[in-house]
């Protein structure tokens, strides 16, 4: 592992947030877990664990240990009959990790294409989009523990996966180090276009039996159109979770709003409303406050707009959690994190 102080964390986030911490300690192979957790370094303030900081808004001065896995391996463990276990590293870039796997006829990955991140981030917050979620294709997750000093498996269904959540959030959070990550995928390729947008995308393309190849570009193709590209405008994707309400409450909005955007979930007792829609229609999309802004091609995402500070973010997520409060009486949750 190699240890640097006073490090500047402007190209690990993906926000641009130029923050500094007090030490930064890069983890090159799985060997140094065990290193780390003797070194006694963690027991020196807090720590943070940073993949590509896609999911994080940082503070100007992180006075603790940035722990940064960057090592990477992608192996298949045992074939199956029905499914290929595939395990990858924290380290390994997510988008790599899909295009790997459909290269090699490992399928299931595809609607989760172009996700900024790594694959020690996808437990955490369970990512997820087109209809799909990590947890859907996660089968275990191996953990350094950092109270006990112990190495641990945990299956998918101990994990508490949720909607943008995981028990890596609440009871694990800040005390363990996800290392890598066990993946349970098909050996036949089968399209999941349930999500009607990614459904119409692929019809357009005129293809009738798409293969992974061509879902996953399409996935990247609407991602492009609607979310800004992390290379030239920083911003931590979705920043908002798109809150879920009775569909009492949805009913009570739609007669004031009509066309409000909402999705079923589970038995239909409830409802996800599209906070992307909300925030757009209370007037946010393409507006700046100080040097953050709301991207005018998806409200729900904020960017900087050119060196702002995590305070700034702070601000302006308050303010659209306030209207959107005020005029829907709608609570909004933030997906990204404050450090
Ligand atoms: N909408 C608006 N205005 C906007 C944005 C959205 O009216 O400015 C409405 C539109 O009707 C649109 C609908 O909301 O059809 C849904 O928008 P979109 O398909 O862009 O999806 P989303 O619900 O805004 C979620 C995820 C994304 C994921 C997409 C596709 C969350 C918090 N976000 O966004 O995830 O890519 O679905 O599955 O669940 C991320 O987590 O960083 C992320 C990008």
């Amino acid at each position: 592992m190699k240890i640097q102080t006073n490090f500047n964390l402007k190209n690990h986030n993906t926000f641009g947030i130029n923050a500094v911490a007090d030490r930064f300690v890069t983890m090159e192979s799985p060997d140094d877990y065990e290193d780390l957790m003797r070194s006694g370094l963690l027991h020196d303030g807090p720590f943070l664990v940073l993949g590509a900081g896609s999911n994080v808004i940082l503070p100007d001065h992180y006075h603790g240990t940035v722990v940064h896995p960057v090592h990477r391996n992608i192996r298949q463990i045992v074939v199956d009959r029905n499914c290929n276990f595939i395990e990858a590293s924290a380290g390994t870039p997510w988008s790599f990790f899909v295009d790997y796997c459909i290269a090699n006829e490992w399928y299931g990955l595809e609607n989760l294409a172009g996700i900024p991140g790594t694959v020690g981030a996808a437990p955490v917050q369970n990512v997820g989009a087109y209809g799909i979620e990590a947890k859907d294709v996660i089968e275990s997750v191996h953990y350094f523990d950092l109270l006990t000093g112990q190495q641990c498996w945990i299956k998918n269904d101990a994990c508490q996966f949720g909607y943008r959540h995981s028990i890596f959030k609440t009871e694990l959070a800040n005390r363990v180090i996800v290392d890598r990550v066990r993946f349970h995928l098909a050996k036949g390729f089968t399209p999941q276009l349930g999500y009607k947008a990614l459904a119409a995308a692929v019809d357009q393309r005129g293809v009738v039996a798409p293969t992974a190849r061509q879902v996953a570009d399409t996935v990247v193709a609407l991602r492009n159109s609607k979310l800004p590209d992390p290379a030239s405008i920083g911003s931590a994707g979705s920043f908002f979770k798109n809150p879920v309400v009775p569909s009492g409450k949805y009913h009570e909005l739609r007669l004031q709003f009509p066309d409000v955007v909402a999705f079923p979930v589970g038995d239909g007792k409830e409802v996800k409303l599209a906070a992307g829609w909300l925030i757009e229609h209370c007037g946010w999309k393409g507006r700046s406050m100080g040097n953050v802004g709301v991207y005018d091609k998806q409200a729900l995402v904020l960017v900087n707009r050119g060196g702002c500070t995590g305070s700034e973010v702070r601000q302006l997520a308050q303010a659209i959690i306030n209207d959107v409060k005020n005029k829907f009486d709608v609570a909004l949750d933030c997906e990204a994190i404050f450090v």
